[in-house]
């Protein structure tokens, strides 16, 4: 039975989201439909709110620690949804993934260093090595039937010079919706071994997968592996919880863990929000129906999304992700600038959508839709993306 309703529309306008209230500030229109910033339009999960709640009604406020009864949930959930066996020795908690991204390449790596991410991929990786004054590498991917695919060979002949300090990996892949499989990560991993390249795995998306898929935790996959890494993981995403602001970098190796720890130190870092820590628990403690209920009415956005675009805009080019809420629309065949692509979409559809340029050269043609929304708003964003187009 079905505890969740999805087709409830809940308005979001005035109440500070991202997404549906800044567009003026964005896209220079305040009238446009809002499927671009990555969060979902439904409300989190019930035990969370409840959770919310009650710590709320409590009324103090004061300096909170993470108590393990936190740690044990996210290992429970890892354990039984991933089959990964985590110790909770190997977390450092920290408010988000971006922060994350960015705490690391400046605990691992100096000025000037070259940090590598496979392209096109989500756009604060650039930002983050770009701000700390690092150098981007970038290791074009190859898409090939709706699917990205690693050039491996390319990859490991820039690492040959051993002047590449650290690899973003963004697994499953944002903006592709790729979920790479294991064979895929095992070879990736081996190189990475061998050139002595530490991987920071931003690992946000790894339950939001469809049917016939499976994540797999990069650094579950060998002992040599799971050393060299540091993987970025959160409910945030899973549970729609991003304005909660709570994520978790683990490593098992110690090295990189004290690197991490005497960085956030230096930051004056030593816990995060207390209602953060509240909704993790809650989300991971008691969040699975939810996600189930959430996945299955995704999916069949997706399916309605996907067989939409093929039969009444067959000018562009669509394949169904294989996770992540996001679709990524190839509209080269069109033939139009990126700009030309985004003042259509704006002014013609009225409808806010990522361009691909965002995420790298090689995305310039795509756009990105977020499909996390009511079957209405989606409907509605699939007729003004065909008169945008057509
Ligand atoms: C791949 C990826 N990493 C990180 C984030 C954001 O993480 P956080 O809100 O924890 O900084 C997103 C949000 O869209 C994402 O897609």
């Amino acid at each position: 039975m079905k505890t969740y309703n999805f087709d409830e529309h809940i308005n979001r306008k005035s109440t500070s989201s991202v997404k549906w209230d800044e567009t003026v500030r964005v896209f220079g229109r305040g009238d446009v439909l809002p499927m671009w910033v990555a969060d979902m339009d439904f409300r989190a999960p019930i035990e969370v709110t409840k959770a919310i709640i009650e710590k709320a009604n409590h009324g103090i406020f004061g300096y909170t620690s993470i108590s393990p009864s936190v740690d044990e949930a996210v290992k429970s959930w890892f354990l039984n949804r991933h089959g990964w066996n985590l110790n909770n020795e190997w977390f450092t908690y920290i408010s988000g993934v971006v922060p994350a991204l960015s705490a690391t390449i400046q605990a691992f790596s100096n000025p000037m260093d070259k940090v590598i991410v496979f392209s096109p991929v989500y756009y604060p990786f650039y930002d983050m090595i770009s701000h700390n004054e690092r150098t981007i590498l970038t290791s074009p991917m190859n898409y090939k039937h709706g699917r990205y695919h690693m050039d491996l060979e390319h990859f490991e002949a820039q690492l040959l010079d051993g002047t590449v300090k650290m690899l973003l990996l963004c697994n499953p892949h944002n903006p592709g919706g790729t979920v790479w499989t294991r064979e895929e990560l095992r070879q990736l991993g081996e190189i990475c071994v061998k050139h002595n390249v530490v991987v920071v795995a931003d690992e946000i998306h790894a339950d939001l997968i469809f049917k016939g898929h499976t994540y797999t935790p990069f650094a579950s996959i060998s002992e040599e592996i799971a050393r060299q890494t540091v993987t970025c993981i959160a409910p945030t995403k899973t549970f729609n919880i991003a304005g909660l602001q709570a994520a978790i970098m683990v490593t098992s190796n110690h090295t990189l863990r004290e690197k991490m720890e005497f960085f956030m130190k230096k930051q004056g870092h030593f816990t995060l929000n207390i209602f953060g820590i509240t909704a993790m628990e809650a989300a991971y403690r008691h969040g699975e129906q939810w996600l189930k209920e959430v996945m299955d009415y995704i999916e069949e956005n997706m399916d309605i999304a996907v067989s939409f675009i093929q039969k009444e805009i067959p000018e562009v080019n669509v394949v169904k992700p294989e996770g992540t809420y996001l679709l990524w629309i190839d509209c080269r065949k069109l033939g139009l600038k990126d700009e030309e692509l985004t003042r259509l979409l704006l002014h013609k559809g009225k409808l806010a959508l990522d361009s691909g340029k965002k995420f790298g050269k090689e995305a310039d043609g795509f756009i990105r839709m977020n499909i996390a929304c009511t079957r209405s708003t989606l409907n509605e964003g699939l007729e003004r993306l065909k008169l945008a187009l057509l």
